[in-house]
């Protein structure tokens, strides 16, 4: 088996299959006779509606869908049992097989599942699900206002599973004693007891190799196994996130595997997270699932790239899941490349009534059993983000997860101080710009947001202190010895309700953009990142004399992690600078701020190219130029991938930036952009696209057949520009 084989995918090699393709769907509630012409032919994940970047109007996507799928099952089901399995669909969903009533899920966050056994046919089946997206209040987060939305449809995987009537429910893959003698206990719950049954426990590293093998007797439908002397194991870390499988082979010719990692995790008493018994200080980004154009729709590569950038562009150690349980995708991408999750309940701000409750409840109970296996999830949210105390239902919450899960520890995000801790980890969010007196462990889950939206067309000034704040709140936390970490509100710009925003419905919050292209913001966490993995220079300017209120460019802020920087203008050299530390003396690489003693080009004299240039140990490693002539240059095109997978889902985003001549973004260039594709692809966008801050971007999803795809921008202005995808 190759050695970065899923957990999914080994699954469906065995019992399961991805249910994706081949569905109808008709933006309405029809019988089920309804003619199979009259809808349209589609591939999961999907959204019941497709919008445009701006302006998108909750009313929209509230309606009840129909979705059908025709199927046949090919293999034997004789005493098998049948099960359709949903990583989420927004928000009710009511099933029927062959026109019998399977059930009705109410929430949109986490799996669910519906037994079609009883109800298949030989031959052909049809499955209908009457998908209701409206915001009912009954049905969390709502009940209240809500500051993201959360659209609707089938947006996540389905898959087909066929089992042997006793067969594995759950698995909870639990490293024990990981620093000294890493043992592995596994608790296995089954769907019903046999006499006679065994159970094969086999431990596999990353490379297939098998640490270790045992046979157990199976005397009850829930027992714990215990594999002892391992192999030495290698740790799951950040910088190196050793994956381990545990499989497991039922006598009833079952067989479930496990991907999992060996590593502990605590926030302690002393104030600080450690991972693998070494303080960590925690550097993160809340994330909202919410994309433009398709809503929460986004498939497998999309979910991934998003903990990449996380990761790899602003440099971040943790992620938080506000306000629901994400994708398995997200997650498994999460463990693979070591970013943590702090994963959280559906909700905001509003506690309903207790059928409200008991859907929390299921919610809270679907995560943790999903998700607990991923060595990336370190804390558990179990208080619906900034609600007020309610000692009754968190007592219950907090049961729940410690009952499910004793590995890990529960927060509760509340945004006053004063509040009711039942939680393991103080959780807070902390808008201000102090630190609120810690209450160790004490986590810093929000700051930013609301209290500076901040636009890529923004004027200079906005976006660099946008920037900074973000440096200050860093700074400080890094230097309090109680406080864990801190997670910004938020990586990415995301669509709201009318109440929020800035009134185009959309939460100017992110760090980058909605199509997840940076703002100066962006670039402070950056250069946070180690030099070893990435040289970061960047000059938070658009080098101009009339941007900033009364004129200038005094002091110019550059966000580097160089250790010298020589800053030039027209070719000579003006001077020689240090990190700021004096004002930002707990970064790993302040900024510098660059205060001239004249003002440099008193206003209206003259205006020479600026150019910087970064240094470490002596050695220029990077530069950056700047034209005062501020023409566009070109259109900059790239995508982060240039491979889809054929098959109606995967999906590529194509992002377009006007440039000068010496690639800077122009963020007031909002030229309008004409997309055209050659190949078999859709276009997922606005054509033609104004670009917004100077940039843009589009998704092309790959359709069913393999071959190439060419995708071409252009403008009035600037000569055109293509990608090519190969779609497998
Ligand atoms: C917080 C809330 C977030 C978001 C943020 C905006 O109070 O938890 O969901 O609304 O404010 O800054």
């Amino acid at each position: 088996m190759s050695s970065n084989l899923k957990n999914r995918e080994i699954k469906l090699m065995k019992v399961i299959k991805n249910f994706n393709q081949n569905w109808r769907f008709i933006p309405e509630l029809v019988a089920e006779n309804y003619p199979d012409h009259a809808f349209e032919s589609i591939t999961l994940p999907h959204t019941n509606k497709l919008f445009t970047q701006l302006f998108v109007d909750n009313q929209a996507y509230q309606f009840v869908s129909t979705y059908r799928k025709h199927f046949t099952i090919e293999e034997d089901t004789t005493h098998k049992r049948v099960f359709v399995d949903f990583d989420g669909v927004m928000l009710k969903t009511t099933a029927y097989l062959n026109g019998q009533l399977l059930g009705i899920h109410a929430g949109g966050f986490t799996p669910f599942s519906f037994e079609l056994t009883d109800y298949l046919q030989h031959g052909e089946n049809t499955l209908t699900l009457y998908v209701d997206a409206t915001e009912n209040p009954e049905i969390p987060p709502y009940g209240a206002l809500v500051d993201f939305l959360t659209f609707g449809g089938v947006y996540r995987d389905v898959y087909l599973r066929i089992v042997e009537p006793c067969y594995i429910q759950h698995v909870f893959v639990r490293p024990c004693d990981v620093l000294t003698t890493p043992t592995v206990e596994c608790d296995v719950q089954l769907s019903e007891w046999q006499p006679g049954l065994t159970l094969q426990a086999t431990l596999k590293d990353a490379d297939g190799n098998i640490v270790a093998q045992q046979t157990f007797d199976v005397p009850a439908d829930q027992l714990t196994v215990s594999l002892t002397d391992l192999a030495p194991v290698q740790l799951w870390t950040l910088e190196q996130p050793t994956l381990y499988h545990l499989h497991i082979d039922l006598s009833s010719d079952d067989q479930f595997s496990v991907r999992f990692g060996f590593r502990t995790a605590e926030f302690a008493q002393d104030g600080s997270f450690y991972l693998n018994g070494e303080p960590l200080k925690l550097i993160g980004q809340n994330r909202h699932q919410t994309y433009p154009y398709i809503g929460a729709a986004a498939p497998k590569r999309l979910q991934q790239v998003d903990a990449e950038i996380i990761k790899y562009e602003l440099g971040c150690n943790i992620v938080r899941t506000s306000h629901y349980a994400q994708s398995p995708h997200f997650l498994d991408r999460c463990d693979e490349i070591g970013l943590l999750v702090f994963e959280e309940i559906v909700g905001w701000q509003h506690i309903g009534d207790e059928a409200w409750q008991a859907l929390v409840m299921q919610d809270l109970q679907a995560m943790i059993e999903h998700d607990r296996n991923h060595p990336s999830i370190i804390l558990w949210g179990v208080r619906v983000n900034e609600s007020p105390d309610d000692n009754n239902f968190y007592t219950q919450t907090n049961a729940l997860a410690h009952q499910l899960d004793a590995t890990r520890q529960t927060g509760g995000v509340r945004n006053f101080a004063e509040s009711h801790q039942l939680e393991d980890v103080f959780t807070l969010n902390d808008f201000t710009e102090i630190i609120q007196p810690p209450r160790p462990p004490h986590l810093i889950t929000e700051f930013g947001g609301h209290m500076f939206p901040t636009k890529t067309w923004d004027h200079e000034a906005r976006r660099i202190e946008h920037a900074l704040k973000h440096a200050r709140k860093h700074n400080l936390q890094l230097g309090h010895p109680d406080v864990a970490g801190a997670i910004s509100w938020c990586a990415f710009d995301y669509a709201t309700h009318k109440e929020f925003g800035s009134g185009d419905r959309i939460c100017y919050h992110g760090v980058m953009d909605i199509h997840r292209l940076p703002k100066m913001a962006a670039y402070f966490y950056r250069s946070q990142k180690s030099p070893e993995d990435e040289v970061v220079l960047y000059a938070a300017t658009n080098w101009t004399m009339g941007d900033r209120d009364g004129g200038g460019n005094n002091p110019l802020t550059i966000f580097s992690n160089c250790e010298v920087i020589e800053v030039l203008f027209d070719g000579e050299l003006q001077g020689i600078y240090h990190p700021n530390r004096d004002e930002y003396p707990h970064l790993k690489h302040p900024p510098f701020t660059i205060k001239w003693q004249e003002p440099y080009n008193p206003w209206g004299t003259r205006m020479d190219d600026l150019e910087v240039r970064g240094y470490i140990k002596g050695e220029c490693v990077a530069e950056q130029k700047i034209t005062t002539d501020h023409l566009p240059h070109s259109l900059r095109m790239f995508t982060h991938t240039t491979e889809l997978d054929a098959g109606g889902s995967d999906m590529a985003r194509v992002a377009v930036q006007v440039v000068d001549r010496y690639g800077n973004v122009l963020p007031y260039q909002s030229q309008i952009i004409e997309w055209s594709l050659e190949g078999d692809a859709q276009f997922i966008g606005e054509n033609p696209q104004v670009l917004l801050g100077g940039q843009g971007a589009c998704f092309i999803k790959a359709c069913h057949t393999a071959g190439e795809v060419i995708v071409h921008a252009k403008s009035a202005y600037l000569p055109p520009v293509s990608v090519k995808l190969t779609i497998r």
